[in-house]
């Protein structure tokens, strides 16, 4: 296993909202979480990224123990993760949303002090020569963005912000990619295209766990999924499997 969340207890303050949550992702897998609003997802998808005290449970993370690490080593270590919202910055433009993406590996005189330190076994460090050729690189994963790399990302349209989101993220050229929502507020055909993205994102290497309300589609794409209620885990299988399992569909898909 890449990743294994180990029956996971964490919540904001003194509240628990995860109490006891276990998830598993493979190399090469796409695992969707859904769940009703307020099931605990991007609660979960938060914890495993460090942004969470856990009060139980552990991560591990390619053999190592990554309970507790804060999200700028996880970074380094090839995790990268896309917030539900607020996951571009609206007032830069495209092409610098890209190099921000980039700014936790970037090698530079200037750079963040935690970037000169030596991470054990994480990626190598970029310097700007290199950072250029990554963007151009995603870019070329992007091609509707690129006549957009000069505009401020702010003034793109919904579908256009969440594919700069993505491309920032995999600036970092991760092993690991953690997305939320991404569906959201989207007209069903900027979903397919979308979900068809993250599939070549998967397909070039990244594993992925993507938390989705658009449940049928997550689960139509994914390899395996889970449904999280109330902070615990309710069903697990293939994507196949809960796509057509009656309680699952009579829950959680609509019927
Ligand atoms: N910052 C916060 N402070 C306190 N409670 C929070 C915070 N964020 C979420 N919660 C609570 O944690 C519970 C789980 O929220 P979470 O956002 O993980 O749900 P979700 O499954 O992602 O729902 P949605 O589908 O609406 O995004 C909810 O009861 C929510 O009110
Ligand atoms: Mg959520």
């Amino acid at each position: 296993m890449l990743l294994q969340a180990q029956d996971l207890h964490s919540g904001y303050g003194e509240m628990e909202i995860l109490h006891g949550v276990s998830i598993d992702l493979d190399q090469k897998e796409i695992v969707a979480v859904i769940g009703p609003n307020g099931a605990g997802k991007s609660t979960l998808i938060k914890t495993i990224f460090g942004l969470l005290r856990i009060s139980g449970g552990q991560v591990l993370f390619d053999g190592a123990d990554i309970t507790g690490k804060p999200p700028r080593e996880l970074v380094l270590q090839g995790l990268a993760y896309v917030p539900q919202t607020n996951n571009t910055f609206p007032s830069l433009t495209v092409l610098e949303n890209l190099q921000m993406g980039a700014i936790t590996r970037r090698t530079s005189p200037l750079s963040i002090p935690w970037t000169r330190t030596d991470h054990s076994g994480t990626q190598s460090q970029m310097n700007d020569a290199q950072i250029r050729e990554r963007a151009t690189h995603v870019v070329g994963m992007f091609p509707n963005l690129r006549p957009k790399l000069r505009e401020r990302a702010g003034t793109l349209s919904g579908g256009e912000q969440q594919m700069v989101a993505l491309a920032k993220s995999l600036m970092l050229d991760p092993k690991v990619l953690l997305i939320d929502e991404p569906s959201a507020g989207l007209a069903p055909k900027l979903v397919e295209a979308l979900f068809s993205k993250i599939l070549e994102i998967n397909e070039a290497g990244t594993a992925v766990i993507m938390v989705e309300q658009n449940a049928k589609k997550a689960l139509a794409i994914a390899h395996r999924g889970y449904v999280l209620e109330t902070g615990r885990n309710r069903f697990a299988g293939t994507g196949q499997d809960l796509l057509h399992n009656a309680d699952v569909a009579r829950l959680y898909l609509g019927g």
